[in-house]
């Protein structure tokens, strides 16, 4: 018989019986159902709403139930519904009328409220972990890479000269900002909604307070409503995996521009790509365009959440059953990606001649062109319309801004001299892009030195 089943005369139907059932996945949540088990059970002792013995026996029942289920040797079954009802009722198998007690002053609304709240909290930090191992990775591709210069692109178009350091760094500063706003998620979901019971709270004399601080939460929900209705932090979680995701697929896409044979900026390990079945020469970046293609499902799972909650009225409803799946394959997928992803740009190979090569194509310093004739003294709209009308001259003739002859830019300005040369090398570019944030050897290296500040206060 089910556990709730006094009030029914007939035995569920198999088919809602299996629609019902969510044990095939929260079963995931045994460890906070039990840590949270524990702490309401000692609790409602100290209460004195259950004797010492019962919660000593429920203790040491939990605790062997976890050993159990850790060694794989629980056996979960749909009829009992949940990881909830699936751990009450081996307890109370294994010690009788003290594993009844357990459910006093408690319902599972906020018994799954609790339980996917900590699983939350949890992976914030392993995944923070993980950003950090990934923003170690980038510092140290950069240090080494702080001379090859790239071309920087808008609309995919040669743009600037740039480092290949601070396209890297530019990912550094995103990720950074995806550390930070998962532990934004972590300060906020810091309120415990043990003691929200169904909706109301309860009637027995509970400390909510000592269940909060006994399970590392900050304080009690201060609304029981809200306690058990929200989820809002997993919602939050979602949203900062989602934008994670979305940092992570840029780069992955920039990554297979790279190491096409258009740009070969980078050769990847041949660990981190792979073959083709019919194309022998074939080296493929799948890892970036599975990153990439993933990126697709998170947002997906962000999705399916929003719109699960989106009509719920107050306060619990088993639409909320649908919030887990979608958590879990969220922080599945970022936790498979970013480990691999880090690793790939590790191991990557960089081939700064032909960065250099693409940056010397495109006119890519025609801004600096410009720059030396304000230097002169000309206002910058002249200059500007001065370069546009050389570089037109220089697609006629075949030429690039650096080795288009003197007297071509002298026939346009008298302003130009013969140390209009330097002032074009791509190494001038770049080195004299000293502003804070730029790509100069000096700020990218300041830039470098932040976020490993960043890393080590997180160490
Ligand atoms: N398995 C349920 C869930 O995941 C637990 C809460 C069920 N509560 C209820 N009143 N049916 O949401």
């Amino acid at each position: 018989m089910k556990l709730w089943g006094g009030r029914f005369q007939k035995d569920t139907d198999l088919l809602v019986n299996e629609l019902n059932a969510s044990i095939s996945f929260d079963q995931r949540l045994y460890r906070e159902d039990i840590t949270g088990s524990m702490a309401h059970a000692a609790m409602l002792a100290d209460c004195g709403i259950i004797s010492k013995e019962d919660a000593a026996a429920i203790t040491s029942g939990l605790e062997d139930i976890l050993a159990d289920i850790e060694a794989g040797k629980a056996a979960f079954t749909a009829d009992n519904e949940d990881i909830h009802m699936n751990v009450e009722a081996l307890l109370t198998a294994r010690i009788g009328d003290a594993g009844k007690r357990l459910h006093t002053a408690r319902s599972r609304n906020d018994q799954v409220a609790l339980d996917f709240r900590m699983y939350v909290r949890e992976q914030i930090p392993v995944i923070v972990g993980q950003l950090l191992e990934l923003e170690t990775v980038l510092c140290r591709q950069a240090k080494k890479h702080q001379t090859a210069v790239m071309p920087g692109y808008t609309h995919l178009q040669r743009a600037q000269p740039i480092s290949f350091a601070q396209h890297l760094m530019a990912y550094a500063a995103m990720f950074r900002r995806d550390v930070t706003r998962l532990e934004d998620c972590g300060a906020r979901l810091d309120e415990c909604p043990l003691g929200s019971g169904a909706l109301a709270g309860t009637t027995y004399p509970i400390d909510r307070w000592e269940t909060a601080k006994a399970l590392g939460f900050a304080a009690p929900m201060g609304n029981s409503l809200d306690g058990v209705s929200d989820r809002d932090y997993a919602l939050e979680l979602l949203s900062g995996l989602s934008i994670l995701m979305m940092h992570l697929s840029r780069f992955a896409e920039e990554v297979i521009l790279w190491c096409s044979w258009e740009f070969k900026f980078i050769e990847l390990d041949d660990a981190y790509a792979t073959g083709s079945s019919i194309m022998p020469q074939k080296k493929n970046p799948d890892v970036a365009e599975l990153v990439r293609g993933k990126t697709g499902r998170v947002y997906g799972d962000l999705m399916s959440l929003l719109t699960v909650m989106k009509g719920l009225p107050l306060a619990y409803n088993k639409d909320m059953q649908e919030d887990k799946e979608p958590v879990f394959d969220a922080v599945d997928t970022v936790e498979m990606c970013l480990p691999v992803f880090a690793a790939m740009l590790d191991t990557l190979t960089v081939r700064p001649k032909n960065m250099a090569r693409a940056a010397s194509g495109g006119f890519i310093n025609a801004t600096d062109c410009a720059d030396y004739l304000v230097r002169k003294g000309m206002p910058f709209r002249d200059a500007y319309m001065i370069v546009g009308r050389l570089v037109n001259m220089c697609i006629k003739s075949g030429d690039t801004l650096d080795t288009l002859p003197l007297k071509d830019f002298q026939s346009v300005s008298g302003a130009f001299g013969p140390d209009v040369y330097q002032a074009l090398e791509l190494k001038t570019c770049v080195g004299g892009r000293k502003v804070y944030g730029g790509p100069s050897p000096e700020s990218v290296k300041m830039q470098i030195e932040n976020i490993q500040k960043f890393v080590d206060a997180r160490a």
